[in-house]
């Protein structure tokens, strides 16, 4: 039976060891309380880092077999791992990068080195248990490497990523000098998730500047490969939150609480100790309450909970002594003799005292300056089962894109946070409830369940996408089934296009003109008397005339507005016009004139912006923005608009690639015809064609096409196969005269 092999840097329980006894203790963090209660099903098995560093092989193995028996399986790492890899590599550079602390990140290359070498190790312990048919889910920044390390000796592995933390900007992401290696192998995986779309989106971004990948809205297509790119907000266990609370010991906890703030409001802050959480301003926001507002001396108190976390870090140690003071500062100045303004623990608790605390606080305080979801503000809300309560969230943390009905302040707003602040604490119980009640809808249904359900049922669709492209592309038992029609032909018709298909992709449009082993392919096909090559582009016809009109072929110029059989003279498809153009030039201008880069060709039919050369994404930007300025004008002059690649083009609405292939195919019987073409132009000519006919789309889109190569070398590899069958066959019907 398959299984899924959950793998993540650390285990969802850590080890300590007491007395030479070693004790299991739940991990905190997002990731291991997210999908802790999940791992277990079926013969699955969780891979990561115990926690603990073993003295001798014997105390890896006991620990092995007492993790073994909840389905975990460890990867030891050693001190120069944890320094290196763990430390450095990961939460040295890839943590404030990700998190927009660029200043923080310590480029060493040794941290690289370790991190290569840890990937490995991963790498080995995953390999050593797969099996075909398994699920690979690979989690969070620690483990970016990983997918394409397994990928390169499993190619034929399912294997998903998810990242935890935020994806940056590209202007961040590519300040790290090992991005094209990191983004190199991220793109192994199958699917590769994110908790919002702008990570997504960012991601999306750094891969298609940095490598040589071709995209399509969010799918990659990258060493003959599609990986699809989308987001995943991660949920909570809700029932186990809300269950909780109806539990003895939670309700004890809530009593002894409620007991100890009777006569006061509670603020909850839970983090773990992270200078990404915000948690200095949150406590300066609170000390401008208690200054600006006295009355709430005495009535409030903030009620503070720190996870210890990487505090051999430079900048945990540093933020750790820095929240002491300023706790220390608060407490001296506003203390009573029986009220303590912040109640400050630099300690985990146990999943029952955090949901009686969620359960009794007024306020839950969630303010991090970056945070890839945030999961104690799902948390809070599970656990408000009466719907009151108010939830401050940080627009910067992913959980604000879908809790809009919390109070959301810009942390480092203090004021704003002052103010949402004094907003909570005098929100009236039925609008509290309003917005609770909403959340708890939100919470419920995109709930840790649902999130895995999503998550697993997208990567077998991808899975999917890849068998059908996989099975249209052209192998060598399909190439050897073409090349058998086209020796059994005598008739045949090859319709080609030109940039993309024949030639690869230039940002100069000048420059993509035909080199000696095209036109070597061309002038071999051509030369068989049973062939008709036909040339079909979008290109001007004087350009085509430059490069082929010596050939015996046939060509169709401006999408079909030129054609030119061979032998005879060049004629324009008839009850054409171009007054149109006066009125489009302008606006193509406008554009041009605010894009450096763009450029209009005009051609006798059509007239083209081109953007190839523009700024990324400003191109894309301006090519919407131009399609809808030119909407209403081309519907209501008869024109088509066609975007295409790097270009939107204006022509009349009657010439069209496929209308006038099968002009060419009416005019004799052929016997074997083919089509290729990589644009959104020659579908026209795909869907045109009859159903055996042989259509080769160019590139990984979805296309109307039967079958596909991967680009203009394995199409000429394939035309160069045909080429040959010509030589082949003339000499042997030579040598049997
Ligand atoms: N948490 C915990 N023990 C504590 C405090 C917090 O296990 O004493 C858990 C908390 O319940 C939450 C997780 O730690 O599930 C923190 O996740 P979050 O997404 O908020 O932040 P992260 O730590 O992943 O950055
Ligand atoms: C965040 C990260 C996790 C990490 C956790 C705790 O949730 O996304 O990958 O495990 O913090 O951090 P730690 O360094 O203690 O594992």
């Amino acid at each position: 039976m398959s299984k899924t092999i959950i793998i993540s840097n650390r285990l969802p329980v850590k080890i300590t060891k007491d007395h030479e006894e070693f004790i299991l203790k739940q991990s905190e963090g997002g990731l291991a309380t997210g999908l802790g209660s999940i791992y277990r099903q079926g013969n699955n098995v969780w891979i990561g880092w115990p926690g603990v560093e073993c003295s001798s092989v014997e105390e890896e193995k006991l620990i092995s077999e007492k993790l073994s028996e909840i389905n975990l399986l460890p990867v030891f790492l050693t001190q120069e791992d944890i320094n290196l890899y763990y430390e450095g590599f990961s939460n040295e550079i890839l943590w404030p990068v990700f998190h927009y602390h660029p200043t923080y990140a310590v480029y060493e290359q040794s941290y690289w080195d370790s991190y290569v070498s840890v990937n490995n190790k991963f790498k080995d312990a995953v390999l050593a248990i797969s099996e075909p048919g398994d699920i690979i889910w690979i989690h969070d920044y620690q483990l970016l490497l990983l997918p394409g390390l397994i990928r390169a000796e499993q190619p034929d592995l399912t294997i998903g990523f998810f990242q935890h933390i935020p994806f940056p900007s590209h202007e961040l992401f590519r300040l790290i000098p090992w991005r094209k290696e990191i983004l190199e192998n991220m793109l192994g995986a199958d699917l590769i998730g994110f908790h919002t779309f702008d990570d997504a989106r960012h991601f999306l971004s750094a891969a298609t500047r940095v490598l040589p990948v071709q995209s399509s809205a969010n799918v990659l297509s990258y060493n003959e490969r599609q990986i699809v790119i989308e987001s995943f907000p991660m949920g909570i266990d809700n029932n186990k939150f809300e269950q909780l609370t109806y539990e003895q010991l939670v309700q004890d906890n809530i009593e002894k609480l409620k007991k100890s703030f009777q006569y006061s409001k509670v603020i909850l802050s839970i983090d773990r100790l992270d200078y990404s959480k915000g948690i200095l301003n949150r406590l300066q926001t609170y000390q401008m309450l208690l200054q600006k507002n006295p009355e709430y001396i005495g009535k409030v108190v903030l009620y503070m909970i720190i996870v210890p976390s990487r505090d051999t870090v430079k900048q945990y140690k540093e933020l750790r002594d820095e929240i002491d003071k300023v706790v220390g500062n608060i407490n001296a100045q506003y203390r009573t003799l029986n009220w303590l303004p912040v109640h400050y623990y630099y300690r985990s608790f146990e999943i029952e005292m955090l949901a009686a605390l969620y359960n009794l606080a007024d306020i839950c305080l969630v303010t991090p300056m970056r945070d890839g979801m945030n999961l104690v503000s799902k948390e809070y809300i599970a656990c408000r089962t009466n719907n009151t309560g108010v939830l401050i969230l940080s627009e910067m943390a992913g959980a604000a894109k879908e809790l809009i009905d919390s109070i959301i302040v810009n942390p480092n707003n203090i004021g704003e946070m002052y103010r949402a602040i004094i907003e909570g604490l005098d929100m009236p119980e039925p609008e509290q409830q309003r917005r609770m009640t909403q959340m708890r809808d939100i919470v419920s249904k995109f709930n840790i369940r649902h999130w895995v359900k999503i998550y697993m049922d997208r990567l077998q669709e991808v899975k999917l996408m890849q068998a059908s492209l996989q099975a249209k592309h052209i192998g060598s038992q399909r190439r050897h089934i073409i090349e058998k029609e086209y020796s059994a032909a005598s008739n045949r018709i090859l319709f080609l296009d030109y940039d993309g298909t024949l030639v690869g992709f230039d940002t100069n449009i000048n420059k993509a003109s035909p080199d000696t082993e095209l036109m070597s392919i061309l002038h071999q096909l051509s030369s068989d008397p049973s062939n008709t090559v036909v040339i079909i582009s979008g290109r001007k016809h004087e350009n085509l005339e430059e490069w082929f009109g010596h050939l015996p072929i046939d060509i169709i110029a401006e999408h079909g507005a030129w054609q030119k059989k061979h032998r005879t003279e060049w004629v324009e498809q008839p009850g054409l016009s171009n007054h149109w153009k006066q009125d489009i030039f302008p606006i193509l201008e406008t554009f041009t004139d605010r894009t450096p880069g763009s450029f209009i060709e005009e051609k006798t039919y059509s007239l083209v912006w081109h953007y190839r050369k523009a700024e990324k994404d400003l191109g894309e930007l301006r090519a919407n923005d131009l399609m809808a300025n030119l909407r209403y004008i081309t519907a209501d002059k008869g024109l088509h608009m066609l975007p295409g690649n790097k270009v939107v083009e204006v022509k009349n609405m009657e010439v069209n690639k496929g209308k006038v292939a099968l002009t060419w195919l009416s005019n004799d019987s052929y016997d074997f015809v083919m089509a290729l073409g990589d644009d959104h132009t020659d579908e026209d000519m795909f869907k045109a064609f009859s159903h055996d006919s042989v259509t080769i789309k160019v590139g990984s889109n979805i296309s109307a096409a039967r079958f596909y190569l991967n680009d203009y070398k394995e199409v000429r590899q394939l035309l160069r196969t045909l080429a040959e069958k010509n030589d082949v066959e003339s000499t042997e019907n030579q040598n049997s005269k």
